[in-house]
């Protein structure tokens, strides 16, 4: 086993890790209080080592497996996967002797609908929570549209908006890498999205065929609508801007629900960090 090599993380990482850490707080206290639920998952689908640095003090601070680890009273169920070897093994050795821990050294998009979404059913009276965090556009619309019609499980995920941006929505969208556009495919779920992000500008006088790509809250919005049409969660609070120190949009955090007081829990998170400037 070689040396984990723990990521740094900007203060935009530190506020998803405490809106993360405040639900997933409040979801184990209501969910513990439903006689009808049998169990209740965590699952971290791109779970990190479970301990970075911060770059705004050096510091060491835990990651969101730690943070769910230690909410109280405990998940019944901990699904933690990542795709690096030494992050994976770290993550075992954190969590040491904790009951019911699943560490997975595997790729999640073929993990949760395989074996851990069938774990959180809704006729076994089960119930999930699952973050999907990756730092790139690597989450295929699958695993949503999965999780979306079990509706037995909530979801926070980063809309890696600025990877969109960098690889995918060229002013000239002919000259976009083939394997790009596979990846934009597998991440939207279908094509849809060349019509949807790209637009004509108001006001063209005919004959001009130009189109524009459309802005970063109107992409943001377009796949807001697919996760309640498409995917079918009923709840989608408008997403919070995740930016860097520049002050520039990285990602946008989702959370997508069948669950009403879920979605204003969150939307009342979301609510109290909105503002904040970059740091
Ligand atoms: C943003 S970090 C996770 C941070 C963590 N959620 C936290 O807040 O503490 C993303 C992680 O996803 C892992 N990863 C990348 N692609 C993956 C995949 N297809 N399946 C599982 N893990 C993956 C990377 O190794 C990396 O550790």
């Amino acid at each position: 086993m070689s040396e984990v090599r723990y990521d740094e993380i900007g203060y935009w990482s530190e506020i998803k890790l405490d809106i993360v850490r405040k639900y997933a707080q409040a979801y184990s206290s209501v969910l513990s209080k439903q006689s009808s639920i049998r169990k209740y998952l965590y699952i971290d689908a791109f779970a990190g080592a479970g301990v970075h640095i911060s770059k705004l003090t050096g510091d060491f601070v835990p990651g969101s497996p730690l943070h769910a680890l230690n909410v109280q009273p405990p998940f019944s169920e901990y699904h933690f996967i990542d795709l690096d070897g030494d992050k994976a093994d770290n993550l075992r050795q954190l969590a040491g002797d904790v009951p019911n821990v699943w560490i997975y050294n595997e790729d999640c998009n073929s993990v949760l609908p395989a074996k851990v979404f069938t774990r959180a059913r809704w006729d076994d009276f089960n119930r999930a929570l699952c973050l999907l965090d990756p730092y790139a556009m690597n989450l295929d619309w699958e695993v949503i549209q999965t999780a979306g019609l079990m509706k037995s499980i909530e979801i926070f995920m980063n809309f890696m908006v600025m990877d969109v941006n960098m690889n995918v929505l060229w002013n000239n969208p002919d000259s976009v890498q083939p394997s790009q556009l596979m990846r934009m495919d597998a991440f939207w779920g279908d094509h849809s999205w060349r019509n949807t992000l790209y637009q004509k500008p108001t006001g063209l006088l005919p004959g001009f065929d130009i189109e524009e790509k459309v802005s970063n809250a109107a992409v943001a919005k377009a796949y807001q609508d697919r996760l309640k049409r498409v995917a079918g969660f009923k709840y989608v609070p408008d997403p919070m801007p995740m930016r860097n120190s520049r002050g520039a949009i990285v990602y946008y955090l989702f959370f997508a629900s069948p669950n009403e007081t879920g979605a204003k829990i969150v939307s009342d998170i979301f609510n109290t960090y909105r503002d904040r400037g970059a740091v």
